[in-house]
């Protein structure tokens, strides 16, 4: 069959790359959308099962460090877009092994746009390379503003700081080689398929277990959550609308302090366990910060609300239910993920700061 677009994700069998295959290969049948993924730790290809026998999908365990293999398959798939999830995506785990975050998001991220260039050689009419970013490289607010498009890089741990530098690698080929680029920016994502090592899957998950909420610091940093859904949304929305060389941040317009948060996760939990009130915040214990800790991020996420039209379709309290919801009906799917290396991560992480 020969597809109308052929487009390359990478990161596909991670939390949110999963979410965009599946939109992607669902909404657009005459697309080829091909996959790639190194399946680290946070890959999984149980994420992805149901997409497994679509026509229009593919699948390929590519390293993106390993410049040869992405270039040859650029090379042979003549892709029209790159849509690039693929990274190192955990704060804690860049304090403890910054480089990892260097060679992935950096040195992997310039692989791809190397791969791009030789690959297109110059043609880029219906070419894009599209870079899926974080909020985190705006730096950290105080208690009131917003971070926009314009505002400047201040990136504060190691992995903000690789995810920044890879944005200015991206920006750099644009303007350097003529490369069609976008890039977005999108705040803390939530929902089903997310490794439990952020904040909401691990506390579903220590709550289940009835093990200790280990709420860094005073509790009273704050993210802005977006439903992991809109984000993909969103995506799909600057793949097919977004003007080459701009920058879009997506937000949830939805800011929770961290204690707030988990209050109102123990309670929906108690409601869903059938368990009393209180007894999962029984469970709230404050530890030991993280080292250089972003106080607030908050996006202004009026431009590609004006500009493309894009919205999030879920209230917070429909996405944190049914993030709940698919929590407690995917047990297997929560026990798979935190049996073998997990154990050691979360001691590593956790055993001397309670
Ligand atoms: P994730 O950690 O769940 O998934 C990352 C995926 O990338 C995994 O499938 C992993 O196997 C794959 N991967 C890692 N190294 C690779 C390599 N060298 N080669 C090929 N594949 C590799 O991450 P996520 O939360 O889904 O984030 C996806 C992207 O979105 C990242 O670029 C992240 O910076 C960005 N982002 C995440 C959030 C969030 O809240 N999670 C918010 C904004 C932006
Ligand atoms: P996280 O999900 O790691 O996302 P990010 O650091 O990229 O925003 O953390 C969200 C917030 O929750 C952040 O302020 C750190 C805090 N947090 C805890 O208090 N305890 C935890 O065990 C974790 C993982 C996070």
């Amino acid at each position: 069959m020969s597809y109308s677009k052929r487009i390359l994700v990478t990161g596909g069998a991670g939390f949110i790359g999963s979410h965009v295959v599946r939109l992607l290969v669902n909404s657009y049948p005459d697309y080829l959308i091909f996959n790639i993924d190194k399946l680290t730790y946070a890959g999984n290809l149980e994420n992805i099962r149901d997409l497994e026998s679509a026509p229009n999908y593919r699948f390929e365990r590519i390293d993106i460090l390993d410049a040869d293999a992405v270039a040859q398959l650029m090379h042979q798939m003549d892709f029209n877009a790159v849509v690039h999830l693929a990274a190192e995506s955990h704060v804690d785990r860049s304090i403890q092994d910054p480089l990892a975050f260097v060679h992935t998001n950096v040195l992997g991220t310039i692989n791809l746009l190397n791969a791009a260039r030789g690959a297109w050689a110059g043609q880029f009419e219906n070419r894009l390379f599209y870079h899926i970013s974080t909020d985190e490289v705006y730096g950290s607010l105080g208690d009131t503003g917003f971070f926009t498009e314009t505002t400047a890089y201040d990136p504060r741990s190691p992995y903000s700081s690789s995810k920044a530098a890879s944005d200015h690698f991206v920006r750099a080929w644009h303007h350097t080689y003529g490369l069609p680029v976008v890039i977005s920016n999108c705040s803390n994502n939530y929902g089903p398929n997310q490794f439990p090592e952020k904040l909401i899957p691990l506390f579903i998950h220590n709550i289940r277990h009835r093990k200790p909420l280990p709420v860094y610091g005073d509790g009273k940093y704050t993210r802005d959550w977006l439903y992991v859904v809109d984000h993909a949304r969103a995506i799909d929305t600057v793949l097919h609308r977004g003007k080459l060389g701009e920058t879009y941040n997506i937000g949830g317009f939805n800011e929770w302090k961290n204690i707030d948060l988990i209050q109102l996760m123990c309670r929906l939990m108690d409601q869903k366990l059938g368990r009393p009130e209180g007894d999962s915040a029984s469970l709230i214990t404050y530890v030991t910060d993280r080292p250089g800790h972003d106080r607030r991020y908050a996006i202004d996420a009026s431009k590609i609300q004006r500009d493309l039209g894009w919205e999030p379709s879920v209230t917070f309290e429909q996405g944190l239910s049914l993030t709940l919801d698919w929590y407690l009906n995917n047990q297997d799917w929560l026990d798979s993920v935190t049996s073998g290396a997990y154990q050691q991560y979360y001691d590593k992480q956790y055993k001397n700061r309670f």
